[in-house]
C-alpha cells in the first residue's frame, strides 16, 4: 500500500524525522532557510499532510494550493499564530501543536532572561570583553533584587505557572492576569489582578500570552507608562505583543529599567534595529524552547500529530477539536 504524501517544511530532529520517514512518503525541506512562499505553494500541491514550523505562514491560499486531499496540518510549536486555524477549521482540517513538552524549558529561559536583564549579565560581559572593566567598585552595574520583589505574569497558562513555581524559590511575590484563569496549584502561589494593577505593582513583568487580536500590541506606550522606572520586561511569547518602537523609547529614556526579548518583529531583527543600540535591552534568537530534549520532544509530538491525522485518527494535540465535533454531529 502506498504511503501518504506529506510536505515537511524543515528538517525535524531525529525522534520526529524517523517517525515521519517510516510512515510517510515525505518531501522534506532540508534548506537552512525556510522555504519561500512560492516554494510552499508549489510543494504543498497534492499532499495529504503538512508539517510546518512557526516560520511558515499557512493560510487559506496554502490550503487551497494543497487541494482537497489535505488531511492534517501539524505545527511544530505550541503557538499557532502562523496558521490560519479558522481557514483550516472551515475545511475540516485538524491543526496540531506541541503543548506541554516545552513548558519547563521556556520557563527556564524566562528566568534566565529575567536574571540576565535585572543583573546586567550581558552588559557586564561586554564590559569585560571590551576592556571597559577597570576595577571592582561598589557601584559597577547595579541591578535589581529578586527576593521580596513582585513578578507580574501576563498569562497564567502552563508556562506562566511554571515561571511562578520558579519565582517562589526566589522569594518573590507573584501576581498574574489571564482572561481564562485556572486556580494556582500548590507551589504556584499567585494572586490574580487586573492588568493595570499588575503593571503598577510589578518589579518584573513577564509575557506568556498567545498572540491574538486582543494581545497584539498590548505592551504599548500606555502600558509602559504604568510600569515602575525600576521594572524589567521579559517577552518569551510572541514579538507582536510588544510595540517595539514604544519599547525603544521607554528603555532609552529609562522610563523602565531593562527588557529581554526572546521574540521580536521581525525575526531575525535587522542588525540596524534601534533596540540593538541599547545597553539595557537583551535580544536572543527565539530560543526559549531550545533545549536538546525539548526540541526532540517537539519534533516527535509534531510527527505524532501528523501521523494521527493521516490515519484519520484524532490528533493527540489538536487546537481546533471542533472539526471532530462537526463530524460526530
Ligand atoms: C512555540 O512553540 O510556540 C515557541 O515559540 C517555540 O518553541
Amino acid at each position: 500500500m502506498s504511503k501518504p504524501r506529506v510536505f515537511v517544511t524543515r528538517r525535524l530532529l531525529e525522534s520526529g524525522l524517523s517517525l515521519v520517514q517510516e510512515f510517510c512518503e515525505a518531501d522534506i525541506w532540508f534548506g537552512e532557510m525556510p522555504p519561500s512562499r512560492e516554494e510552499i505553494l508549489g510543494k504543498i500541491a497534492g499532499q495529504d499532510g503538512l508539517l510546518c514550523l512557526l516560520t511558515d505562514r499557512i493560510d487559506a491560499e496554502v490550503m487551497e494550493a494543497a487541494g482537497p486531499g489535505l488531511k492534517v496540518i501539524s505545527n511544530c510549536a505550541v503557538g499557532v499564530d502562523n496558521v490560519d486555524v479558522s481557514a483550516a477549521t472551515a475545511r475540516s482540517i485538524p491543526v496540531g501543536n506541541t503543548p506541554g513538552v516545552l513548558t519547563e524549558a521556556t520557563a527556564d529561559m524566562t528566568f534566565a532572561l529575567l536574571m540576565a536583564a535585572a543583573r546586567r549579565v550581558v552588559e557586564g560581559e561586554r564590559q569585560v570583553r571590551s576592556g571597559g572593566w577597570k576595577t571592582w567598585s561598589l557601584d559597577n552595574l547595579l541591578g535589581a533584587d529578586f527576593a521580596g520583589a513582585t513578578l507580574g505574569l501576563v498569562g497564567f497558562g502552563r508556562i506562566g505557572r511554571a515561571v511562578a513555581r520558579r519565582a517562589s524559590g526566589f522569594g518573590m511575590r507573584v501576581i498574574y492576569t489571564d482572561p481564562n484563569p485556572t486556580a494556582p496549584q500548590p507551589g504556584e502561589e499567585a494572586l490574580q489582578v487586573d492588568l493595570d494593577t499588575l503593571l503598577h505593582e510589578s518589579d518584573f513583568v513577564s509575557l506568556h500570552t498567545p498572540l491574538t487580536d486582543e494581545t497584539r500590541g498590548m505592551m504599548n506606550a500606555a502600558a509602559f507608562a504604568k510600569m515602575k522606572a525600576t521594572a524589567v520586561l521579559v517577552n518569551t511569547s510572541r514579538g507582536p505583543v510588544v510595540d517595539q518602537p514604544a519599547l525603544y523609547q521607554v528603555l532609552k529614556s529609562h522610563q523602565i529599567f531593562a527588557a529581554a526579548l526572546d521574540v521580536t518583529v521581525p525575526e531575525p531583527l535587522p542588525t540596524d534595529n534601534p533596540l540593538l543600540t541599547l545597553e539595557n535591552c537583551i535580544i536572543v534568537p527565539h530560543i526559549a524552547s531550545a533545549s536538546r530534549q525539548t526540541r526532540q520532544n517537539m519534533s516527535r509530538m509534531a510527527a505524532e500529530n501528523l501521523i494521527a491525522g493521516l490515519k484519520g485518527e484524532r490528533l493527540p494535540n489538536c487546537v481546533n477539536p471542533e472539526v471532530y465535533g462537526r463530524e460526530q454531529g
